[in-house]
């Protein structure tokens, strides 16, 4: 789906975020990181290919591995440049691409992605496509470091974390919920969340409800789809084809404790 309305309110509010992103990126990223290490490839180049505003690629960055983004979203990828620039890591290069495009869009060749969203793709053509796209941007013997089913894990595991997910989602957060307000003193934004299960899959209905002293207020909405249907065989399949050969699992505990 399409994050350019998200990304939006996420950067007007980004007071709210921008002086303590450090602490929770560095434990969604931590994992990579150590990867990376472990593998002696701090001096190669990597992508971050799923980068957003670049949160997490300043924290790869500030953990000296050498990282550049990419997202199919223009809007994000601006502000990708802008949050670096502020930040102070000015020599990060960021780019448009989707995963399929990859291969077209950069000459480079990378020796490890990260990847945070690949199971939120819906479709299989996209599936097929993105792993394909992904492959193809990776040196021989490059490593795809994705988050998401999880090698060994069968359809029946699969299906009882998911259920367990979306029982954490609803009593965490419940079936509506309000997400975060912001005002910057001429326009106020109130984010709603709205979660509906579907047959393999859960939305969020994300609202921003934007007031700016007219009589009106507005409405945009953008939905966030989160697939339930790639159980480790599924996805197995599908990175088999894309090229890839060898698959493993890797754990990290962050400073939280939490794994
Ligand atoms: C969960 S968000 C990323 C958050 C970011 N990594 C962070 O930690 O702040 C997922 C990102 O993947 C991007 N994305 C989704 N599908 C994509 C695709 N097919 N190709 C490239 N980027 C994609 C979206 O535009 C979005 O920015």
């Amino acid at each position: 789906t399409d994050y350019t309305t998200s990304y939006r309110w996420e950067w007007f509010s980004r007071a709210r975020w921008q002086e303590g992103f450090r602490h929770a990126k560095k434990a969604s990223s931590g994992g990579f990181v150590e990867l990376v290490k472990e593998r002696g490839l701090d001096r190669e180049l990597v992508l971050d290919s799923s980068c957003g505003l670049g949160l997490k690629t300043i924290v790869m960055e500030e953990a000296g591995i050498n990282v550049e983004g990419s997202d199919a979203c223009a809007l994000a990828v601006e502000y990708a440049r802008l949050l670096a620039e502020e930040e102070g890591h000015r020599d990060i290069r960021y780019f448009q691409s989707t995963w399929e495009a990859l291969p077209r869009t950069t000459e480079k060749r990378y020796a490890a992605l990260f990847n945070d969203a690949l199971s939120w793709v819906y479709s299989e053509e996209e599936m097929v496509a993105s792993l394909k796209g992904l492959h193809d941007v990776l040196k021989p013997g490059g490593i795809l470091a994705y988050m998401g089913a999880l090698p060994g894990s069968d359809e029946n595991t699969s299906a009882l974390l998911y259920n367990g997910e979306w029982s954490k989602m609803l009593s965490e957060a419940g079936r509506y919920s309000l997400g975060f307000r912001f005002s910057d003193g001429h326009r106020c934004v109130t984010q709603a969340v709205v979660l509906e299960k579907g047959t393999d899959y859960v939305d969020r209905h994300l609202l921003y409800i934007i007031e700016d002293g007219k009589k009106r207020c507005r409405l945009e909405a953008r939905t966030e789809r989160h697939p339930l249907k790639w159980h480790w065989p599924r996805m197995e399949q599908h990175l088999v084809r894309a090229g890839f050969c060898e698959f493993t699992t890797k754990e990290f505990i962050a400073d939280s404790g939490k794994p």
